[in-house]
Order: structure tokens, then sequence, then C-alpha cells
């Protein structure tokens, strides 16, 4: 009998992504999801690649009674990996009621759904944004959590506590860990599936492989006058198919009756913008015509991540480089320049 995962937002980029290795891994897996922010075709895609279509419903998390009904009728759900958010740190900015409702409601729903119908283990999906920036660099889980810079960001911080105080009050009959994800990049190698922002990218690896594909003028870099090597902030970029990865190996920890507050997901390594630019016109071959701007409002200059607990805890870590990165993220803007 397969062990039954739901995985909330499992349309989505790094949702799809981690259905695929949970399928191939021989995990039955239920998608809930709103299409808010994916594609439906996703799913043809994912069958293409693993051979197996997720069971799917399509439905919104804050709706209570929708997510109890979906637990009465599939009793045998042993986990949750939960993506389903909001996740533009702008239009956060813009609509704060609309993150802190959506972030907050669908997590609360679904912890409230695991009590009542014995669901053991859950993997949340968080970010290094609770970090801010760190003042001290590798950045660790014991690192201090700062003061948001965004509701986004604040939407991560305040869902982990409410994922601890419930794990807590639960007196261990729900476990879990919160996964903080540095900068996911890059695609499937099959192509098949990928970052497909709506609109105009607000992140820097699909707006360069539009900027390369011609369907973007040129690509603006936020400052040069940040203290780093080459003026241009640094992030930890980590390949999309080792960030899936590594929720399985979470998955396996909660599931083997154990439970921790958080762990970083990232490579422990940081590359500036220009870095990233070079190495992806070096591995493509493209020409990306970029301007220097102002900086971004806020942008912080650096961080990259410690890796040590995810390798001590989960025996995991990444395999893939920069340059993987950068050819399977043009691959797949290659193989789909209309997207889905
Ligand atoms: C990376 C670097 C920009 C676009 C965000 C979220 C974080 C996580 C990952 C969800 C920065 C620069 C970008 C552009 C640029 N998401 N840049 N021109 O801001 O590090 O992190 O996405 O969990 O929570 O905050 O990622 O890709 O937007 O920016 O120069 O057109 O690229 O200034 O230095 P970021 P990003």
């Amino acid at each position: 009998m397969k062990k039954q995962v739901l995985v909330t937002g499992g349309v989505g980029y790094i949702g799809s992504h981690t259905v695929v290795e949970l399928q191939n891994e021989g995990f039955e897996v239920f998608i809930i999801d709103n299409l808010s922010n994916s594609n439906i075709e996703v799913l043809d895609r994912i069958e293409t690649i693993s051979g197996i279509r997720p069971h799917f419903e399509e439905f919104d998390l804050c709706d209570r009674a929708k997510v109890q009904e979906f637990f009465k009728k599939h009793s045998g759900i042993e986990a949750i990996i939960h993506f389903a958010a909001s996740k533009a740190v702008g239009e956060s900015v813009e609509k704060p009621l609309l993150y802190y409702r959506n972030n907050l409601v669908t997590l609360m729903n679904l912890l409230e759904a695991m009590d009542q119908y014995d669901v053991p283990s859950i993997v949340f999906s968080s970010s290094c944004t609770v970090y801010g920036q760190p003042e001290v660099l590798p950045v660790t889980e014991n690192a201090p959590v700062q003061e948001a810079t965004s509701p986004y960001g604040n939407t991560k911080q305040i869902c982990e506590e409410i994922l601890a105080d419930t794990i807590s009050a639960y007196n261990g009959s729900v476990r879990g860990i919160a996964l903080r994800y540095f900068n996911p990049i890059g695609a499937h190698p099959s192509a098949e599936i990928g970052e497909l922002p709506v609109g105009v990218p607000q992140n820097l690896v699909p707006y360069i492989t539009q900027t390369a594909a011609g369907l973007r003028e040129e690509l603006s870099i936020f400052g040069e006058d940040y203290d780093t090597v080459d003026g241009t902030p640094v992030r930890d970029y980590i390949h999309v198919v080792d960030l899936a990865k590594g929720h399985l190996k979470a998955l396996e920890y909660t599931m083997q009756n154990k439970t921790v507050e958080a762990i970083n997901l990232g490579t422990g390594r940081g590359y500036s913008v220009l870095d990233l630019v070079e190495t992806f016109r070096t591995t493509s071959r493209t020409r990306v015509f970029y301007q220097i701007i102002d900086r971004r409002p806020g942008d912080i200059a650096v961080c990259f991540a410690d890796t040590s607990k995810a390798k001590e805890l989960l025996n995991w870590k990444t395999e893939k480089n920069l340059a993987d990165m950068c050819i399977d993220a043009w691959r797949w803007q290659s193989h789909n320049p209309e997207g889905y």
C-alpha cells in the first residue's frame, strides 16, 4: 500500500517538482490547488515525466468546510507538504490583507484538520526571508529572526510560530518541519515543468531567461553599490530539483516520529547578480543585455545558508551547481516560449 501524501499548491513551481520526486519514490500524491498562480496543464506534464497522474482537487484552502470534507474523504493521508501560499514580495506590500488571510488561514485550516483526522506530519514551505539581512554569514537556523521587510516575509514568520505552537499544544500527535528556502531557480531537466511567473517576472532568473529569449528588452540590475565582490547583491541560488529532493528527506524525517522547528535548504554558496548573468550567458551562449539602475527597496545585500543542519538531520545536500541551474532554466524557457 503506497503512503499517501497531500501536496497543497502541487501544480505550482516548487510543488510540481516535489510531486515528481514523490511519485518517483513511490508515494501516492493528492494535490489541492486553487490554480490562482498555476496552470492545470502541469498535471499532464507531471504524468509525462513520472508516468503517474496525481489525484487533483481544485479548491481554496481558506474554505474550512472544504478542507474538512477533503480529509473526511481521504482518511489514508499520512502527511502534508504545504506549498500553497501567496509569495510575491512586492504584491504583499500592496495587498497585505490578501497575504495575511491567504497564508495564515490556509495553514490554520490544515493544522486543525490534522488533529481532527489524525494526520501526523507536515512539512511547511518557509523562506530565508525570515532572516532579513543576517548579521553573521553563512546564516544558521539559530540566527535571530529579523523584523520582516514585507507582509509576505511576516506571514512566513507568523506561520512558523503558528506551526511551533500547534506542535507543542498537540503534544506530539502532530510533527512538523519548516523548510527555509533560499533562492530556488532552474527547472526539471526534461523541460516539461519550470518557473512560469504571471506577468512581468519579479525574480531574477525568469527575467534573465525572458530577456535572452527576446521577450524582454533588457534586464535591469537593481544596484551595484552594495558591499559585495562586484557591488551587486549576493544570494544562495538552489536548483529546484535539489530543493524538491530536500522535501522528501524532510518528509521522511517527520514520518519517523521526529520534529524540528526549521531547517535551511540552500547550497551554502553565495553568488552575485553579475555572477549569475555571466554564468547564464556562458552556458546558454546567448546575449543578455542589462542596465544598472537604482536599488530595489527592501533588498538585502548578502544571504547564503549554513547547510550543516540539513546534512546532519536529513542527510541531504545539493548536487547541482550554478551552471546546471542556468542550463536547465534556459532549456525550460527555450522549450516553452509561451509557457504552458
Ligand atoms: C535576486 C537578486 C535583486 C530581479 C525573493 C523572495 C524570497 C524567495 C526568493 C520565496 C536581488 C536582483 C532581481 C531583477 C535584479 N521567494 N534582481 N533584477 O529578492 O532574493 O528573494 O525570491 O520564498 O522570499 O524575497 O529574489 O530573484 O527577486 O532577486 O537585479 O529584475 O536579483 O535585487 O539582488 P530575492 P529575486
